[in-house]
């Protein structure tokens, strides 16, 4: 059984207010937005994409059975650094599933592959620069803290990749990545904060705004 979609206008109403508040915070003032920090690629950026490449990753097309683990939205804006909307970007994100295990040959570890977990996803943003992903709340993994990668470009914009934190997550402190970004306001900019959306009929949302450099 496949979950309802997750539309453009189910998700935008859900967050309107947390976007709005967003935004009129990027334009109250001239100062720039907080540049988001760079982040290791890593070693485990698909080698070879999924044949199923949307932005839900919980579901895996010609599979009848959803990724394992719990269901969370994430969703944001890709801005630049006067917070104007960055226009047809590519947002692509990859994590491991549930188990802890990533969908490339690089990864041995001894943990089940979850085969329903499509692992990777992408989304390009229209004229306002949102984006956002179905997919499973990260897990830690021996050496990590719980994440996400993401890699951003735009015609205007300096390519960004970088990773996403769960705010309140105990391994944060000792993640060598997460530690290294060494601005406090940056560090909290990587921080995603999941919450119940009543309007996603409980799903766990959390919002990821991504500021870009200008070419
Ligand atoms: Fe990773």
């Amino acid at each position: 059984m496949r979950a309802r979609p997750l539309t453009r206008r189910r998700l935008l109403a859900s967050t309107a207010a947390s976007l709005a508040a967003a935004g009129s915070a990027v334009g109250a003032g001239a100062s720039a937005l907080v540049l988001t920090p760079r982040q290791s690629r890593g070693p485990f950026y698909p080698a070879e994409y999924p044949l199923d490449q949307d932005n839900d990753l919980v579901h895996v097309e010609g599979r009848s059975v959803p990724a394992q683990g719990e269901v969370v939205v994430v969703h944001g804006r890709v801005l630049d650094e006067r917070g104007r909307p960055a226009v047809h970007s590519r947002v692509e994100i990859w994590q491991c599933d549930v188990n802890g295990r990533y969908h490339h040959p690089r990864d041995r570890r001894n943990a089940p592959l979850d085969e329903n977990f499509q692992g990777w996803g992408r989304f390009e943003t229209a004229s306002d620069g949102r984006y956002w992903f179905r997919t499973i709340r990260p897990v830690p993994y021996p050496g990590r803290a719980p994440h996400i990668h993401f890699a951003v470009s735009g015609p205007d914009f300096e390519p960004l990749v970088t990773q996403m934190y769960v705010d309140g997550a105990p391994e944060n402190e000792r993640d060598r990545l997460f530690r290294s970004i060494r601005d406090p306001r940056q560090r909290e900019s990587v921080l995603v904060r999941f919450a119940a959306d009543s309007d996603l009929g409980g799903v766990p949302a959390g919002a990821f705004d991504i500021v870009l450099r200008n070419a």
